[in-house]
């Protein structure tokens, strides 16, 4: 072909890179790669290898290590023997570390990109400049986050040993994504990349080892699935971060259940790319280019969804079929080329399964008029019209280069639509209108929301889901604190934890326990030991009302011990009406108006649906009062209320913070009252009721305090704009409480979860839920809209796991430990719901450092980024 002919068609040639060193750098490993361990390659003990092969053009690229149970034990057990050393080193001994790694990234770029190319298909121009960039990018960053870690997350350590799972679509990234912040945290890790890539996770854990990483503070062990069940298994294994389909990460949250483990999860998507009449469309169609033929469509966060405004629908898919025609399928290698070779076979098989089954329902599917390679596994781009919203094609997740559009009318709808799904992982939303996009990015629950730019990523923003997306955030602030824990929480590691700690249900042990602490109050100092009731009283430090005389009265007759109520009237002494008995025209006394706390839903008292009541009894077995005797219809019922006044999300946080310190205003006048309850339910001294009402009280004015202090972040992207890190409410919160603190134990999670916006269905402690009900009251006449706050008394462990079940749930915070811990991790893997064990290590309510602040706020609370791009 002449230059000539070249300027008049404008074809493009052949540009391939060059593979020569990634082959010499495979036939030096070859036959066959091992995992990397303690810093050494080591053979499978099984001797067991799979082939890894090129989705180009189907040939084999070198055998591949089967991890079985020794090879991850032994990976496991260097890990944890290098974790002592490197979680004790200075931030910046492991800051030079990390920026050691990713200036080998960048030595190596080249030779990573291309055996990425090679192993999973994706276009070098791709792994070239996004990938590999992007992983040194990830090191550098926290290098940073290391060497600030002692000053900017004072009083947090890292979790131990880290089993990282990782998927095949972006293997180096994904790696880089839980390498850098488990390393940076100080955490040492088990990385099990995904069977059809593992070349670059081995290549990259040979480049750490000529860094100068010590040995066992990375450790690489190939293999499939099962291999990443024995990671998941392991007894030894501090906390697992994992990414892939939202099934496994199901079973991953089945078999962690009750291990202590923590756990991220970073599942699938259907994310929205929303079009609104105002948008320039050349841009649009760029961005549906990026959003879906990215990767082969073989991403997480593909805007697989088109939703057009109808406007502009006819106009935009015209332009879109005419850029379709342009795109160019086929060898990787090729540097012209945008779209590359779908992973396996069974990924490509699945992607048409998809669309045929979407075709036998009603849609429409278009592909351009070229064909693909007729070697190697290749999809055409895809554009596939008519499709209903609850078509498989608008709601499973296809993890190809096909994307379904619809359209839509009125923001509203638009919205309502872009949530018509059970994922959250990630939306694009295009328009000129700067209130229209930010509207619409804050109503669209997803946990990065990019406007007029889509599939942007960076080591300083975190990335993460809402609902069936998963939970946990990896990159930026947000993400360092899945590999962290509160320091008095650290725990030698999980093999030596001890039996569980009582929960007070069905599963636990329902003993009373005593306080350690107590609060001094006036006092900075709350680790007082534990003193009498009258020493307590009588010290200065106190306030007033403690010396009141009528405060022991109170303590007295708040709840007569049954059947002494008609017998025992001291006529010298006559107690008033106000405490329920008085003398009647026949000079008999009168019985005690009779008060039955009932459940407290949707800002009314509203009687069990089971029609039973318990009784309460005080340690001594007296007979203290009854409570209703909730069941699945009342916790439906609450949990229907509690979305009802969804509204609350909304109110402004000032006016918010204003209820909460109502709601302290109005406790503490009934401070005599409520202290008094406690020492007649639990038998405690009034010295330790009454600290438990005080910080009960100074919770609530603590959460006021947070409710507009809570704030987000502008993160530092490379983004010429801003990129928002917004806190939003989780939703729906089922909390249970444990018998510790009857009164604290439920204000002090009921308050940070409201506090943030949330809306809450709270069973108090069962074995003294008294407190909880008398707390009805004070609500009622602090303003708390209704359905804010739901309280169902009866059996904790069971309607846990009734919370942990329902699917209009969206996350559980359950303070108790064992069996139940267990079960209710386990139901929630359902809709796979935000757990929060907060008896996971014992921890004191009444110890400000346990008991209250920030790790509150961040599990009451997940993190949007919203991503703005600014200039023309
Ligand atoms: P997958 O979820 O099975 O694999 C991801 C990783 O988990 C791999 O390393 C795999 O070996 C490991 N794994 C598999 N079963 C495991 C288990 N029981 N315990 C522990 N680890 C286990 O994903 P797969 O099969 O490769 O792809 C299937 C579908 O999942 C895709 O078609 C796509 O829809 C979706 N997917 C989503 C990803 C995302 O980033 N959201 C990534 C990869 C796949």
């Amino acid at each position: 072909m002449s230059v000539a002919e070249i300027f008049e068609t404008m074809a493009y040639g052949p540009a391939p890179e060059s593979a020569a060193e990634a082959r010499r750098w495979l036939d030096a490993h070859a036959p066959e790669l091992g995992h990397v361990i303690d810093n050494h390659t080591v053979q499978p003990r099984d001797g067991d290898y799979f082939e890894s092969v090129d989705p180009a053009t189907g040939k084999p690229l070198i055998k591949i290590a089967q991890g079985g149970a020794a090879d991850v034990d032994t990976a496991v057990v260097a890990a944890r023997a290098a974790f002592d050393a490197w979680s004790r080193a200075p931030g910046h001994v492991r800051a030079r570390h990390l920026y050691a790694l990713a200036r080998a990234v960048q030595r190596h770029a080249r030779l990573l990109a291309v055996l990425e190319t090679l192993d999973n298909g994706k276009p070098i121009r791709e792994s070239r400049d996004i990938d590999v960039p992007l992983v040194a990018r990830h090191f550098y960053h926290h290098a940073g986050w290391a060497q600030l870690l002692a000053d900017e997350f004072p009083g947090y350590a890292p979790v131990g040993v880290v089993g990282a799972i990782i998927p095949w679509n972006f293997p180096l990234l994904m790696l880089a994504w839980k390498v850098a912040p488990a390393l940076a945290a100080g955490n040492t890790v088990v990385l099990k990349p995904a069977e059809y890539t593992s070349i670059t996770a081995v290549l990259f854990a040979e480049l750490a080892r000529e860094a100068g990483l010590p040995p066992g503070v990375l450790n690489v062990v190939t293999g499939d699935g099962r291999t990443g069940e024995m990671l998941v298994a392991h007894p030894d294994v501090d906390k697992i971060a994992f990414t892939g389909s939202t099934e496994v990460g199901r079973a991953i949250r089945r078999a962690t259940a009750g291990t202590g483990k923590r756990l991220s999860l970073e599942l699938g998507g259907k994310s929205p790319f929303v079009v609104f009449d105002d948008a320039d469309l050349d841009s649009v169609v760029e961005g549906v280019v990026d959003a879906i033929w990215f990767n082969q469509g073989q991403v997480c966060c593909a805007g697989s969804r088109l939703l057009m405004q109808e406007s502009v629908a006819p106009r935009l898919l015209d332009k879109l079929r005419a850029r379709m025609e342009r795109l160019r399928v086929g060898d990787p290698l090729d540097k012209a080329v945008d779209i590359g070779a779908i992973v396996a076979p069974v990924q490509l098989q699945r992607i048409r399964d998809l669309v045929a089954q979407g075709e036998r329902e009603g849609a429409r599917v278009w592909q351009p008029s070229w064909a693909c390679p007729a070697e190697g596994l290749f999809y055409p781009p895809t554009l596939v019209t008519d499709v209903a919203p609850a078509s498989t094609l608008a709601q499973v997740e296809v993890f190809g280069p096909v994307i379904a559009a619809m359209t839509f009318r009125t923001k509203s709808e638009a919205v309502a639509l872009a949530n018509n799904t059970p994922y959250g992982l990630a939306a694009s939303v295009w328009s000129e209108s700067v209130n229209t996009s930010l509207d619409v990015a804050r109503a669209i629950k997803a946990g990065t929301v990019w406007i007029n730019c889509t599939n942007v990523f960076d080591a300083a923003s975190g990335f993460g889901g809402y609902r069936e997306s998963g939970f946990g955030r990896e990159g930026g602030r947000e993400g360092l604190y899945e590999y962290l824990q509160p320091a008095w929480e650290s725990i030698p590691h999980l093999s030596s934890l001890a039996p569980p700690a009582p929960s007070g249900g069905a599963w636990g042990d329902a003993s009373p326990q005593t306080p350690a602490k107590r609060m001094a109050w006036g006092s900075t100092d709350t680790a007082i030991p534990q003193q009498p009731a009258d020493s307590i009283l009588n010290s200065p430090t106190h306030a007033d009302w403690a010396l009141d005389p009528s405060y022991e009265l109170a303590a007295q007759s708040a709840s007569p011990p049954r059947g002494e109520e008609e017998t025992k009237i001291d006529e010298g002494r006559l107690p008033s009406p106000a405490h329920g008995r008085g003398v009647g025209g026949e000079g008999l006394p009168y019985p005690p108006i009779d008060r039955t706390p009932k459940l407290y839903i949707g800002g009314k008292q509203a009687r069990p649906d089971s029609g039973y009541s318990r009784p309460v009894l005080a340690p001594d077995g007296r007979y203290v009062g009854e409570v209703g005797e909730g069941n699945r219809k009342d916790i439906r019922n609450a949990v229907e209320a509690a979305r009802a006044a969804a509204g609350w999300a909304a109110t402004t946080a000032h006016a918010r913070a204003q209820i909460l310190y109502y709601i302290a205003e109005n406790l503490a006048a009934r401070a005599h009252e409520f202290t008094a309850r406690l020492t007649d339910l639990t038998g405690a001294d009034l010295g330790a009721s009454r600290a438990e009402v005080e910080a009960s009280i100074e919770r609530l004015f603590t959460y006021a305090a947070w409710a507009d202090k809570y704030d987000g972040l502008v993160h530092g992207t490379p983004l010429r704009g801003v990129t928002l890190a917004v806190n939003e409410p989780i939703g729906v919160l089922g909390v249970t409480c444990a018998d510790r603190y009857p009164l604290l134990g439920l204000i002090a999670l009921v308050a940070p979860a409201i506090a943030m916006g949330n809306t809450v269905v709270a069973v108090p402690s069962e074995r003294y839920p008294l407190a909880a009900t008398d707390l009805y009251q004070v609500l009622d006449t602090s303003d708390v809209p209704a359905g804010v706050v739901n309280i169902v008394t009866g059996p904790c462990d069971t309607l846990a796991r009734v919370l942990a079940d329902h699917d209009d749930v969206d996350a559980v915070w359950y303070d108790g430990a064992g069996e139940g811990a267990r079960v209710i991790e386990q139901a929630s893997a359902g809709n796979l719901k935000r757990v929060w064990i907060i008896g996971r290590s014992p921890r004191d309510l009444l110890d400000p450092a346990q008991g209250h602040g920030p790790e509150f706020l961040r599990e009451a609370t997940q993190v949007k980024n919203i991503w703005v791009p600014t200039g023309d």
